[in-house]
């Protein structure tokens, strides 16, 4: 089923949360988004230097425009670019080409007022569009508030990579491996 962009939300604060496939002329603020996102360094495994410069962000942004069955989504609120969902298949081709990954950035300013919740409907109806018959995405098992996100979404832990990162106050954690089936297809039948 074909889906009609953008899509509109109910923010927890009454405003509207808008979210739509990303455009070029939304890098600089998915760049400048995932760079602070980064310097807190307890969300997302890429580091700030890792994030690089704007035409680091245009390439990453061109591939996700132009290769099929890929996909970022970005939550607008006030007209403002606050958050970002990356959606990809399996890297290997055939084999993997059922599932796509999630991954989600969120400006600290425009946490808990259902944005997190907006994108990731979002990329679940894009998902099923494209006929994905599962979604992963992996977490810090330190960021109770992503996984209890994704539980109410119906994504089931499917493993635990122990102490596989070091987080900066926090120290070591695990590699939360979370999964949901989508459509006709459960995972108990891939
Ligand atoms: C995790 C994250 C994506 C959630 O998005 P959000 O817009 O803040 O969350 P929402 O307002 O949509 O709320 C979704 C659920 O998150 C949880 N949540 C919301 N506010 C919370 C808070 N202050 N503390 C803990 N959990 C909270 C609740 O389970 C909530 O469900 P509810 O609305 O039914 O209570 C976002 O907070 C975020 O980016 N956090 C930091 C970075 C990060 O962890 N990124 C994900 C890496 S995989």
């Amino acid at each position: 089923m074909s889906i009609e962009w953008p899509l509109r939300y109910a923010a927890k604060d009454g405003r509207q949360i808008i979210i739509r496939h990303a455009a070029y002329g939304d890098a600089p603020a998915l760049h400048a988004g995932l760079l602070e996102v980064a310097r807190e360094g307890i969300h997302v495994g890429i580091e700030h230097e890792g994030v690089g410069d704007l035409p680091a962000e245009i390439k990453r942004l061109r591939r996700y425009l132009t290769t099929p069955r890929m996909a970022r989504l970005v939550a607008e609120l006030d007209g403002q670019v606050v958050g970002a969902v990356s959606l990809k298949p399996g890297p290997f081709g055939n084999k993997d080409r059922h599932w796509c990954s999630l991954e989600v950035w969120l400006a600290p300013a425009s946490r808990g007022n259902g944005v997190g919740s907006a994108l990731t409907t979002a990329a679940l109806a894009w998902a099923e569009s494209e006929g994905f018959q599962k979604i992963v995405t992996a977490v810090f098992g330190s960021d109770d508030w992503a996984i209890a996100l994704y539980r109410e979404f119906g994504f089931k832990p499917e493993g635990r990579q122990k102490e596989m990162f070091i987080l900066p106050g926090i120290g070591c954690v695990d590699n939360v491996l979370m999964g949901l089936g989508l459509g006709n297809g459960s995972q108990a039948s891939l």
